[in-house]
């Protein structure tokens, strides 16, 4: 009997630990809670109003910056998750991501992020986080300009840190990616194939630079002729002149949220790389065909594909920070 005792000790133990293990994973369980619509209902129902009302200002002035807050938000997301570290300033003791390879020169619209965080701020002082900020003015922009609203999911909060190291090292995919790039760089942020190929239809409005697009317009053969010799046009051969002259990513509706990006694509008027490469002969041809005909599968996939990428890694609970400035840290 005196065998069993040992036994009898360690069970218990082991209810113990068990118990101990089930409080601190309800407890972790509560600090990553998951994100929802009706996060604000009670401590901030004025914030889509007031989110709206800046966005709506912002695009009438720039129909381009909807593009553009769009952007921040994927750019936010694919470094440390979606906590708003893309907004973070460098200051004299800390580099953000603001000058990483795919940002410096190219990301826009903090001003008006900043805007958007005063008007909160003045009907909810210290509630909505910049990330969730992100999250709601990407998806304002986009049923401004004329595509799909959905109910954006929130409860993200701020990190209180950036990388410059992450975002720079190709997390985010560069317009010189071949497919297996752009798969495996989604892949890694929990996004499919499809999803890469449904966001990336994000193109069917904003701008890109000359330096972005020249070797695709002078040095490759899948793209539409007229449409390379209207591109050249301002954007030189010679790699430092002319490098931020602007092209639309849609040549036929730059402002308008539809899908005529997958439309230029089969008639080979990508403006990148990245685009064109799409539908170049791939197992990823017959989604640029169906969401060339389709814009309600289009819409709808790009909505369930913008949702999963706003849900990537958030701070949440009491991690990270509700921001008083989009700009720093508390
Ligand atoms: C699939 C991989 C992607 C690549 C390689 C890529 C690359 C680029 C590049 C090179 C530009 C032009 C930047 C410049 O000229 O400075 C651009 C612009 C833009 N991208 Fe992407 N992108 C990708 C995915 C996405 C996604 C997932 C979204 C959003 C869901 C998005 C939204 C935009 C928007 C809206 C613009 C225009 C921004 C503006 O006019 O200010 N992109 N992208
Ligand atoms: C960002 O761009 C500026 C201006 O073109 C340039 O001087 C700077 O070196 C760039 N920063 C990085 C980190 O590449
Ligand atoms: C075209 O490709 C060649 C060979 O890779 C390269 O040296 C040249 O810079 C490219 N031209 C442009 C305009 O990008
Ligand atoms: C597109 O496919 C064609 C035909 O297979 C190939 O010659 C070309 O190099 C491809 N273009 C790109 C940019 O990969």
């Amino acid at each position: 009997m005196a065998a069993l005792s040992p036994f009898s000790s360690y069970s218990k133990a082991s209810i113990i630990v068990l118990i101990i293990c089930s409080l601190l994973m309800m407890f972790m369980g509560r600090s990553s809670a998951k994100l929802t619509t009706d996060y604000y209902k009670k401590t901030c129902p004025k914030v889509f109003s007031a989110v709206e009302s800046v966005v709506k200002d912002a695009i009438q002035k720039e129909k381009r910056m909807g593009a553009s807050l769009l952007r921040l938000h994927f750019h936010d997301c694919f470094v440390q998750g979606c906590d708003g570290s893309v907004l973070l300033d460098d200051t004299s003791s800390f580099t953000g991501e603001k000058t990483a390879a795919p940002n410096n020169n190219s990301v826009r619209g903090f001003n008006v992020v900043d805007d958007i965080k005063s008007k909160v701020e003045s009907v909810c002082p210290g509630v909505v986080s910049c990330a969730d900020i992100l999250a709601i003015g990407a998806r304002d922009s986009i049923a401004l300009l004329g595509g799909p609203k959905w109910d954006v999911k929130l409860g993200r909060r701020d990190s209180k840190t950036a990388s410059f190291s992450v975002a720079n090292s190709g997390v985010i995919p560069p317009p010189t990616s071949n497919l297996g790039n752009l798969i495996n760089r989604f892949q890694d942020r929990g996004l499919s194939t499809k999803d890469m190929v449904v966001l990336s239809g994000a193109h069917t409005i904003g701008q890109a630079r000359c330096t972005l697009y020249r070797n695709r317009i002078y040095n490759e053969t899948n793209i539409d002729a007229s449409l390379a010799r209207k591109r050249q046009r301002n954007c030189p051969r010679i790699s430092g002149s002319g490098d931020n002259n602007l092209a639309p990513l849609d040549l036929k509706t730059p402002t308008f949220f539809d899908n005529s990006y997958y439309k230029n694509l089969i008639k080979k008027k990508g403006l990148l790389h990245s685009d064109q490469i799409l539908y170049n002969g791939s197992s990823t041809d017959s989604l640029i065909k169906l969401y060339s005909k389709n814009p309600k599968a289009f819409n709808d996939d790009f909505v369930t594909a913008i949702i999963k990428m706003g849900d990537i890694s958030p701070l949440t609970g009491s991690n990270g920070e509700i921001r008083k400035n989009c700009r720093r840290i508390n």
